[in-house]
């Protein structure tokens, strides 16, 4: 099966599952639910999902527990997103497609679906049914508060806002912490129910590293050049606002190269694990050549 389908699979999967997991609301603040299920039901590409469930199949482990994993990741993706797009961030109107959530509620209401959706991300972790052992519980929500918070991808955002780093040692670090930590962390939290060992935990946390980087990359490059109808937002922003990305600093093929080294390093991360990490191993090419 190709990784095409596979990540389809895997996007309907989570947003069954996340369907039934949002909470859904009869008073006034159904404005607030229905809000937070546009964005999180919402047509995403839904790669970090794919890349969990790809690592817990590595390790044998039950689907349900990883899919609850992949749902927090995808209600953080969600409200990073609804908070990335509103008029005081990126001022972006389309989102996935669709019009942002500011766009289709207002501002005051997308602003608290992101509050809301990144309170429902720890809520799914911590519920007992996630896992049994309340101490792997608690080590999967610190994961993702690290991940998502001001050591990762609100960190990257404000870095990304303030537009201070002019170097590439300054943008990779921006990427890092705004794209890279989520990334990393759909690997991290099977690896946390799969209690790995070190050498497999490292391996995979340097595949996650690369691949993140990867991912900013291609995301800049398809900023500069991609289509705006097949991604679904808007193209040509960054350099119109000035900001300084892998793409605004090295120039499009400079970029193209780097992520042509890239591929190869990124995938020898995976040597280790031989074939069971095939669809891993296949990502990768799937990553580099999205135009969404
Ligand atoms: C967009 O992420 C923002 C970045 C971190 C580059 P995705 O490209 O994964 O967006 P969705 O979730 O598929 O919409
Ligand atoms: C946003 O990066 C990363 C987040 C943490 C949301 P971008 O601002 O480049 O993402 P797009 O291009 O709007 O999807
Ligand atoms: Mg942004
Ligand atoms: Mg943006
Ligand atoms: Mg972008």
């Amino acid at each position: 099966m190709d990784t095409a389908r596979r990540v389809a699979e895997a996007a309907d999967l989570v947003t069954v599952a996340l369907d039934e997991l949002l909470p859904r609301a009869d008073g006034p603040e159904t404005r607030l639910t229905e809000a937070m299920r546009y964005a999180a039901l919402g047509p995403g590409k839904r790669l970090r999902t794919y890349f969990a469930l790809e690592t817990g199949r590595m390790f044998d482990l039950e689907e349900r527990s990883v899919l609850r994993a992949a749902c927090a990741l995808e209600c953080i993706q969600a409200y990073s997103l609804i908070h990335d797009d509103l008029p005081c961030m990126d001022d972006d109107d389309m989102r996935r497609g669709r019009p942002s959530v500011h766009i289709a509620y207002d501002e005051m209401t997308a602003v608290l679906a992101g509050d809301a959706l990144q309170a429902a991300a720890f809520e799914i972790l911590a519920h007992p049914d996630t896992h049994a052992d309340g101490g792997v519980r608690a080590e999967l929500v610190l994961r993702l508060a690290l991940a998502s918070g001001a050591r990762g991808m609100v960190g990257g955002q404000m870095i990304d806002m303030l537009g201070v780093r002019e170097d590439l040692g300054g943008v990779a670090r921006m990427q890092r912490l705004k794209t890279g930590a989520l990334i990393t962390c759909a690997f991290e939290l099977p690896l946390v129910l799969a209690h790995a060992q070190d050498a497999e935990r490292h391996a995979l946390i340097a595949f996650a590293h690369d691949l993140g980087l990867a991912y900013q990359i291609v995301d800049d490059l398809l900023d500069a050049e991609g289509d705006a109808e097949v991604m679904g937002k808007a193209a040509g922003k960054d350099a119109g606002r000035g900001k300084t990305t892998f793409v605004t600093l090295l120039g499009a093929d400079a970029a193209r190269e780097r992520l042509g080294l890239l591929t190869t390093q990124t995938k020898s991360h995976l040597d280790p694990f031989g074939p069971r990490a095939e669809f891993l191993r296949a990502s990768v090419d799937f990553v580099l050549e999205r135009r969404q």
